[in-house]
């Protein structure tokens, strides 16, 4: 499958009034196409750090800059793209076997990540030449 078909970039409500900005993500396939069993943030990550640089066999994410802006380069293993994470509202949906990495962070950038899964360092595939293999088997 093309990448630009495995990925989606999702659109999140603005419930906001003169009062500010509310923007609400529900899981369970209300705005993200699963039950999120995980939040976790990324911020104070320098514009030269490179994150991610892995793929995981079971988890499911949606990443949304909550502040500032950050970019991901995604590979499929026959693909390259790159996303730049910029509005609060805007999500980028992962499918599992996905290599990413995350980068070129502003310095107010706070990376939101919703998972599908809990934490299991088994499901990450942190090796690149692994990751070509076990994509070559799907
Ligand atoms: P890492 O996967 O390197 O972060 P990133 O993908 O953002 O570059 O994670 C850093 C450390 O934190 C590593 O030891 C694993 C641990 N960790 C958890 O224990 N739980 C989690 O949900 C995450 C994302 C990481």
């Amino acid at each position: 499958m093309q990448l630009a078909e495995q990925i989606k970039i999702l659109e999140f409500s603005d419930l906001g009034d003169e009062r500010g900005n509310l923007v609400v993500v529900e899981g369970s396939g209300f705005d993200v196409p699963f039950e999120i069993k995980r939040v976790f943030y990324i911020y104070g990550s320098d514009a030269e750090v490179i994150r991610g640089r892995h793929a995981n066999r079971k988890t499911e994410f949606v990443l949304i800059n909550v502040s500032g802006t950050s970019k991901v380069r995604l590979d499929n293993g026959f693909e390259q793209e790159v996303i730049e994470l910029n509005r609060p509202r805007m999500g980028l949906y992962l499918p599992t076997m996905l290599w990413k990495d995350m980068y070129d962070f502003s310095e107010d950038s706070i990376l939101l990540v919703l998972a599908s899964e809990h934490y299991d360092a088994e499901e990450y595939i942190r090796d690149y030449d692994e990751y070509i293999k076990e994509i070559a088997k799907l």
